[in-house]
């Protein structure tokens, strides 16, 4: 039996290319699985197929033209996209994807991806060369590295008579997509807390001691978590991000703060402590502000040490999450010392990544890990922040799941 996509709400936007027709069938198939789906044919579309037929499917309005009054009284680009779950691009043309990677907004559909902050799968088509180019690889690589999912393109005979990669994805392939992207929820039903972006430990009303980390990591887990349909809190140091839609985001200043906050979120399954704690904290927190005075010896700080709050977290007790994950950011012999790391604090798995002035990770979308555990260790190419979490959000997965196998293995041999 088909899954139903009953009251989903898919924004299709299609913009120039022979594919287009293809786009005409995919509309089909989300309609007959229930959801709803609005089109934006751009200006080039319209050479391709007409508004008409896009309508007639898909039993709605077709949106073509920013600037058109109807259009922008009725729906305005911005309700496009909040009113949607998702948004599918087919086909992607080298141009839109040029001007979404870039973010131009001179039409509809660039103004929507631009306005949007929806899931994004892309089903790109263009000439082999066009595909190959560089240009396209890199501003492929950008949207990817933001989190657009990409579909094909698929190698094979296109329309311009050339041989390569670039055809459109079949739309039988991009509806499996659809569907993947509303079914495959392999964390529902579980509970997940992260920690995330740097503490601040006061010295006196106006002064603190903290650290560089800018919390980049930490929301892009909780937000893969999140898309994998856990149940998730995010304990947030200060950072300038905000707080990703739909998940539970508890703001706290310092380590004593982020410990009880994060005790006040379990039971959990999973825990991942991504924030990097201060390890240290002022031994007194001045009331108010420390004077400087003319021809007196600068103040000297007394530290106290912090909490752990991933060994707090990790240590065997009826509250332990069955999943526990920390962060080993390393100068040298990363693997080592995340070993070291994991085994002292007790957790399950470590993300090491080596710090050094040659990586800078620190504010940066980018991140170089390796992944260990007590006996193994897999190193993950350099990636965008929100891949990381991705890939880390279906290991998780596959360890749960592994996990549950083993269990249900046991009881069964319990029951024989
Ligand atoms: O010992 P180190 O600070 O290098 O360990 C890093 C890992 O421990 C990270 O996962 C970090 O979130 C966690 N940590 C913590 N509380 C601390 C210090 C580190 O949760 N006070």
């Amino acid at each position: 039996m088909m899954q139903s996509l009953e009251n989903k709400n898919i924004l299709l936007i299609i913009s120039g290319g022979v594919a287009a027709y293809k786009s005409l069938e995919l509309i089909r198939l989300i309609k007959k699985a229930g959801a709803n789906v609005r089109c934006i044919l751009t200006e080039s579309g319209t050479q391709f197929i007409t508004p008409l037929s896009v309508a007639s499917l898909s039993e709605e309005q077709v949106y073509t033209d920013l600037f058109s009054l109807k259009d922008e009284t009725e729906m305005g680009h911005i309700r496009l996209s909040r009113e949607a779950d998702l948004i599918i691009v087919a086909p992607a043309s080298a141009n839109l994807i040029a001007k979404t990677a870039h973010g131009r907004a001179d039409d509809l559909a660039s103004t929507t991806l631009l306005a949007s902050d929806k899931p994004v799968l892309i089903a790109p088509a263009m000439n082999p060369e066009m595909w190959d180019n560089e240009a396209t690889q890199d501003n492929i690589q950008t949207l990817e590295q933001r989190g657009i999912t990409l579909i094909g393109p698929a190698q094979g005979d296109t329309a311009c008579g050339e041989t390569g990669t670039g055809r459109m994805s079949e739309p039988e392939e991009i509806f499996g997509a659809i569907l993947s992207f509303f079914y495959e929820r392999p964390l529902k039903s579980f509970k997940a807390l992260v920690t995330a972006g740097p503490t601040y430990e006061p010295i006196d009303p106006v002064r603190f001691v903290g650290n560089r980390s800018s919390g980049k990591q930490g929301y892009a887990i909780a937000t893969a978590l999140f898309e994998a349909g856990a149940d998730v809190t995010l304990i947030s140091g200060p950072t300038a991000l905000p707080g990703p839609v739909g998940i539970k985001t508890i703001r706290v200043e310092t380590a004593q703060q982020m410990l009880k906050a994060c005790q006040s979120a379990l039971p959990a399954d999973i825990a991942i402590c991504a924030a990097a704690v201060s390890d240290w904290a002022p031994k007194e927190n001045k009331a108010s502000k420390i004077k400087k005075r003319r021809n007196h010896t600068p103040p000297s700080i007394a530290l106290k040490e912090n909490p752990d709050i991933l060994a707090r977290l990790a240590k065997d007790g009826p509250n332990r999450p069955d999943l526990v994950i920390g962060f080993a950011a390393e100068t040298e012999d990363i693997i080592i010392n995340a070993r070291e790391k994991l085994a002292r604090k007790n957790c399950d798995l470590m993300i090491a990544n080596k710090i050094s002035a040659a990586e800078n990770v620190f504010g940066s979308n980018q991140n170089h890990v390796h992944l260990v555990s007590l006996d193994d260790s897999e190193e993950w190419p350099r990636a965008s922040k929100k891949t990381i979490a991705r890939k880390l959000a279906q290991r998780i997965a596959q360890h749960i799941n592994n996990k549950e196998k083993a269990t249900n293995v046991r009881r069964i041999e319990a029951a024989e």
